[in-house]
C-alpha cells in the first residue's frame, strides 16, 4: 500500500478525534492523537511541579525525560518514563494548562519532529490537532478542517467526560472550549488555522457517520 496523510485540524472538542479514528479504521490506517502528545508534556511539568510559563525549564524536561507515543487503535498510548499516563491525559487539570506547553514554540519543534517519525513508521496516517495540515504535513494528500459550533462542541466535551466519569457543568465547559479557541487561535506558532488547501468541514448539525462518509468522499475524490 502507498504512503497516505490525511490531516484533520480544528478547534477544540470539534470531533476530530472521534472522526479521524474513524477514517483511519476505513482507511487501514493508523490514527494520530498530537493533542496527547502536548497533554503529555503538560502532565508531566504539574507533576514535577515545573514552572509552565518557562520555555526553557519546559524544554529541559522533555529531553531529560523519556516519552514513548506509540498509536494503538483508538487512541495514542503514551508512556513517560516506561510509565503508562495515557488515562490521566484528558483530566479537566491538564485540559486547563496545556496552553503553556502549546505555546512554547521549542516544544512544538519536538512535538512535530516525534509526529513526522511516526508518520515515518506508520506510513499511512490519519492525523488530528491544529497544525496538522499547516506545519506538520504541508504536503499532506488530503487535509481537512473540522468545525462546529462553540455550543454543540461544549455538548460533545460534557458527553464525552461524563463517559469517562467526569460530571461538568455546561457553561463551565462553552467558557473552556472558548477560552481554549482564543488561545489556540492567538498563538504566533502552530495557530490554529486552516491550511489554505485545506477542505473545510462544519459538524455542527451532521451525525458522527455523516462526517465520516463526507471526509472518505473527500479522500476518494483527490486521491480515488
Ligand atoms: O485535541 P486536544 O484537545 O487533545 O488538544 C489539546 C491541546 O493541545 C489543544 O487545545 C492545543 O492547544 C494543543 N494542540 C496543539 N497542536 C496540536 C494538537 C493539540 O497545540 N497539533
Amino acid at each position: 500500500m502507498s504512503p497516505l496523510i490525511i490531516t484533520i485540524d480544528g478547534p477544540a472538542a470539534s470531533g476530530k478525534s472521534t472522526v479521524a479514528q474513524r477514517v483511519a479504521q476505513a482507511l487501514n490506517s493508523t490514527f494520530l492523537d498530537t493533542g496527547a502528545m502536548y497533554r503529555a508534556v503538560t502532565l508531566l511539568a504539574m507533576n514535577t511541579q515545573t514552572d509552565l510559563s518557562d520555555e526553557q525549564a519546559l524544554i529541559r524536561l522533555v529531553e531529560a525525560n523519556q516519552f514513548n507515543f506509540t498509536p494503538a487503535g483508538q487512541r495514542l498510548v503514551v508512556l513517560i518514563n516506561r510509565q503508562d499516563v495515557t488515562e490521566q491525559l484528558r483530566n479537566p487539570e491538564v485540559t486547563a494548562n496545556i496552553r503553556y506547553v502549546a505555546e512554547a514554540p521549542g516544544i512544538r519543534i519536538l512535538m512535530v519532529r516525534q509526529q513526522r517519525a511516526l508518520a515515518l513508521k506508520y506510513q499511512r496516517v490519519v492525523t488530528e490537532g491544529r497544525d496538522q495540515g499547516t506545519v506538520a504535513f504541508p504536503d499532506a494528500q488530503v487535509k481537512i478542517f473540522l468545525t462546529a459550533d462553540p455550543e454543540e462542541r461544549a455538548k460533545r466535551r460534557q458527553i464525552e467526560l461524563k463517559a469517562a466519569g467526569i460530571q461538568q457543568d455546561l457553561d463551565t465547559l462553552l467558557k473552556a472550549v472558548e477560552a481554549r479557541d482564543l488561545s489556540d487561535r492567538q498563538r504566533t506558532v502552530g495557530p490554529l488555522q486552516p491550511a489554505d488547501d485545506a477542505v473545510h468541514l462544519d459538524s455542527t448539525n451532521l451525525t458522527l457517520d455523516e462526517v465520516v462518509q463526507a471526509i472518505l468522499k473527500i479522500v476518494e475524490k483527490k486521491i480515488g
